[in-house]
């Protein structure tokens, strides 16, 4: 998986001050060099892009803010932490990410538990507000497998209501225009411009149409297929934005 933005410590401070890769070890030794905070001892310690690294009191790189895109598997929760349930950040951190780099990620618009795709996280508020924010319009692109058969008579009905807005009662809010394609029977593409709880399941719901399965394509300029993210529970970074 895409970790081009870890580095191992030795290289890291021969890249970043007039110490050789050799020195490297005394300079431990001596206890001359944090990492986030904790005197490093091992040459080999991985850098990531949310680690903060000073030596002799000198800071060489301060935490950066982070993008990272996950492929959601089924049957996990799009939360930090959760009692019962395994959770997005348990998938990054088995598939590498220390807890260190996952602490203060937040969730850029969840999936549900048994939905599946693109994910993205951040420590970043401003972008991720960017991102879902109603107004700023950023497409979100979801495959939604549907228990009834939509015939061929249905589908101008499904694809203008998507298009005119549904009422929600309990937001008091009605939904952005969505776009809807049937690729087959069973078989929808939705385009959003925004988030509401269980969106897709409640305007399908008008239908009594019930959602199966729902897999999100892409956010905006971000696709699984972009990436290279093709398996559940692969992950890559987004670098800066
Ligand atoms: N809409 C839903 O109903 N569920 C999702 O996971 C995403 C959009």
């Amino acid at each position: 998986m895409a970790q081009s933005r870890f580095h191992r410590l030795d290289r890291f401070i021969a890249a970043n001050t007039e110490h050789s890769r050799n020195d490297v070890r005394l300079l431990l030794a001596q206890k001359r060099v944090l990492v986030s905070g904790e005197t490093a001892t091992d040459i080999n310690q991985r850098i990531g892009p949310f680690d903060r690294v000073e030596l002799d009191g000198q800071v060489l790189q301060d935490r950066q803010p982070v993008y990272l895109a996950l492929y959601k598997p089924a049957g996990v929760v799009s939360a930090t932490k959760d009692p019962h349930d395994k959770t997005v950040i348990d998938v990054l951190r088995e598939h590498g990410v220390s807890d260190h780099q996952l602490q203060d990620l937040h969730i850029v618009g969840r999936l549900d538990k048994h939905s599946t795709g693109l994910l993205l996280l951040t420590n970043d508020g401003e972008w991720s507000r960017a991102l879902m924010a109603p107004d700023t319009k950023v497409s979100k692109v979801y495959d939604v497998e549907l228990e009834n058969p939509v015939e061929p008579e249905q589908v101008a009905g499904y694809v203008q209501a998507f298009a005119e807005g549904m009422y929600f009662e309990y937001e008091d809010q009605t939904t952005q225009p969505a776009k809807l394609e049937m690729l087959d029977r069973h078989l929808a593409r939705v385009t959003l411009t925004e988030g509401k709880y269980h969106q897709i399941k409640r305007m399908f719901g008008r239908f009594r149409n019930p959602v199966i399965g729902l897999h999100r394509l892409s956010v905006g300029e971000y696709s699984l297929s972009g990436l290279g993210l093709q398996q559940a529970g692969q992950w890559c970074e987004l670098g800066r934005r």
